[in-house]
């Protein structure tokens, strides 16, 4: 998988920084819903603080940590409803758990530290005690979170000795000592009262070092976040990716611009997941509120990319629903102040938005979407030359795309299987094999 050219693009120019690669996946997950991430957040500052007083941690390993406790309850968004936390933390915890190991491990850089989520919710006795590097952090990670369920929930009536009452049954006493230090030496929950920890979040994610090779992971993981929501939408995206690289390459764009144009394309439509499904996914032509909601997906992304990653990659993103003509949105850009990188990812969307299938309309032939494609070029709407390109080369780039996203979708989906799999198991015979 990794030689493939989906799989193994080999980036290494610094687009981004380690800290706004940790920020942009918390925002992107927030835009699909808030309330996992604000929580992984505190998890992620009491967690830190509990190692902190255990000692030993170098800075950069505190904010890996840091990391992977505010995603850990990334599985959620696949398997659960984000509302009802009560159902997916305690009376089943183990599909999003299972589905946040699945993901980590396959997706994401972290696949080493993944095992902690499998484990957040299990209690002490069952956390693997051998040939698991993170045993110790996971007894801890699993009374963060709790602590911050119950300190969040009954308010002034927390009192965090009340896990006492499991001691050795369900959290360790290792962990609660901790606990017990950090409330003393750094009055955790009061800077989580006083919303203050975040400025301490700040601090540890300065420490966060990923290498190239990481980020761009990470950079793929993003476009990942859209199965999290629609299977449909990661399809496309996947297709996208796959049509605005080959044209780079029929088109012999640079290599830094090739770079640009491949994130660009693997981010262009993060800001679908704060659009409700059941708009995505309509059979039906949408209201005029509707589709000015659809396209504030735009606005949304550019909102939590600005700043974060170098300009040109944000500007290609946001730029894939413009027409040369100044009819797209969202700012009616016109072809004299776009870059042939902005024009081929319009192409590759569209393109994707008319051989992709739909549940209710069938897929465009051949014929068709040439058709469609002069017609846009003749009304002036996209670049004629990228087009021709398109045309030109149609049945060799189309099974290139073909290929390619059946193998990036072969992983994804193998991965549902493999949660089957492990769930299943569980289920069964209440042994979680990994
Ligand atoms: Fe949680
Ligand atoms: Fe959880
Ligand atoms: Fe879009």
């Amino acid at each position: 998988m990794q030689g493939s050219a989906f799989f193994g693009k080999g980036k290494t120019v610094e687009y981004i920084s380690s800290k706004n690669i940790f920020l942009l996946l918390r925002d992107t997950l927030k835009l699909l819903d808030r309330r996992p991430m604000d929580h992984g957040s505190r998890v992620g500052y009491l967690f830190c603080k509990m190692l902190e007083c255990k000692g030993g941690y170098e800075q950069y390993e505190l904010a890996d940590f840091l990391m992977l406790a505010t995603l850990h309850d990334i599985g959620a968004y696949k398997t659960d409803k984000m509302g009802d936390r009560l159902q997916y933390e305690f009376k089943e915890p183990m599909k999003h758990s299972v589905y946040g190991f699945l993901f980590l491990k396959y997706i994401t850089p972290l696949s080493s530290m993944a095992r902690m989520i499998l484990y957040h919710r299990v209690g002490v006795e069952n956390i693997p005690k051998e040939n698991f590097e993170y045993s110790k952090e996971t007894e801890i990670l699993s009374l963060a979170e709790a602590a911050e369920i119950y300190h969040n929930a009954l308010g002034e009536g927390f009192d965090h000795e009340m896990f006492r009452r499991q001691e050795g049954t369900y959290y360790s006493t290792e962990a609660l000592n901790l606990l017990d230090k950090a409330v003393d030496r750094f009055d955790v929950f009061k800077h989580l009262e006083d919303e203050s920890y975040q400025n301490e979040l700040d601090g540890i994610l300065e420490y966060m070092i990923y290498t190239n090779e990481d980020k761009e992971k990470f950079m793929k993981t993003l476009m990942f976040c859209i199965g999290l929501r629609s299977d449909i939408t990661l399809i496309d995206n996947v297709t996208s990716v796959c049509i605005a690289s080959l044209l780079a390459k029929k088109l012999n764009l640079t290599p830094a611009s090739s770079e640009k144009l491949y994130y660009a394309t693997l981010i262009h439509d993060i800001g679908m997941l704060s659009i409700p499904t059941n708009i995505i996914e309509a059979p039906r032509k949408l209201s005029p509120t509707e589709i000015a909601l659809m396209r504030a997906h735009v606005d949304r992304e550019e909102r939590i990319l600005l700043n974060r990653m170098d300009s040109d990659i944000v500007s290609i993103a946001t730029a894939h629903h413009e027409r040369n003509d100044g009819s797209g949105y969202p700012r009616g850009l016109t072809s004299a102040n776009m870059t042939r990188e902005q024009n081929i990812l319009q192409i590759a969307d569209l393109v994707t938005a008319l051989t992709c299938e739909r549940s209710y309309r069938k897929t465009f032939t051949k014929n068709e979407v040439v058709d469609i494609l002069k017609k846009e070029i003749s009304d002036g709407k996209i670049n004629q030359r990228i087009a021709e390109c398109f045309m030109n080369s149609y049945d060799e780039i189309m099974t290139e795309v073909q290929m390619q996203t059946k193998e990036a979708l072969n992983m994804y989906n193998s991965l549902t299987e493999k949660y089957q799999t492990v769930y299943g198991d569980f289920e069964k015979n209440r042994v979680i094999h990994e």
